[in-house]
C-alpha cells in the first residue's frame, strides 16, 4: 500500500491540558511519521475557512470560537493508509461514543472540545495542510 498523508491539529484544549507530548507520543507509537509541525493560533477567519464545510451547521459559531481560542499544533503525518488509520486512532467525534483507548475517549471532555482533528480524505488533507504549510515545510522533501 502506498504512503499517504493526513493533516492533524492538536486543538486548543489539547494544548491547554498539557497533552501535546502524550498525544504526539501516541501518534508516533502508532507508526505515523511527522513530516511537518508547528505551533500557531488560528484567527476566527482562518478557523472558519478551515471548517467551511460546516458553515451552515448550528455548531459552526462555537467551533470557530473554540478553534481560535488559543494555540494549536498542526502536523502533517505520513503512513500507509494514513487517513483511515488516523481516524481510528483518534476515535469518534463525540468522545462519549469513541472506542476505549482512542485519543478522544481518553482525553476529550465533550463533542465540541475533542482534543484533535483528523482529515476525512486524502484530498481534504491536502487542502487542510495548505492552511498551515507550504511544500518546503515538509521535511521529507528537503533531504
Ligand atoms: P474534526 O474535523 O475536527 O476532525 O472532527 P470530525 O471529522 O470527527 O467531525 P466533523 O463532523 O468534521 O465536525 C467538526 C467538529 O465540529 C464539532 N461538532 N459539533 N455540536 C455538534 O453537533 C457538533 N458536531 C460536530 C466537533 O468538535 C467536531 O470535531
Ligand atoms: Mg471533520
Amino acid at each position: 500500500m502506498a504512503k499517504e498523508r493526513t493533516l492533524t491539529i492538536l486543538k486548543p484544549d489539547c494544548v491547554r491540558k498539557n497533552l501535546i507530548g502524550e498525544v504526539t507520543r501516541r501518534i508516533q507509537e502508532a507508526g505515523f511519521s511527522i513530516v511537518a509541525m508547528k505551533m500557531t493560533r488560528l484567527t476566527k477567519d482562518t478557523a472558519g475557512g478551515f471548517y467551511a464545510v460546516h458553515k451552515e451547521r448550528p455548531f459552526f459559531g462555537e467551533l470557530v470560537e473554540f478553534m481560535s481560542s488559543g494555540p494549536c499544533v498542526p502536523m502533517i503525518l505520513e503512513k500507509e493508509n494514513a487517513v483511515a488509520d488516523f481516524r481510528k486512532l483518534i476515535g469518534a467525534t463525540n468522545p462519549a461514543e469513541a472506542d476505549k483507548g482512542t485519543i478522544r475517549a481518553d482525553f476529550a471532555d465533550s463533542l465540541g472540545e475533542n482534543i484533535i482533528h483528523g482529515s476525512d480524505s486524502v484530498e481534504n488533507g491536502k487542502i487542510e495542510a495548505a492552511y498551515f504549510f507550504t511544500e518546503s515545510d515538509v521535511v521529507a522533501n528537503k533531504a
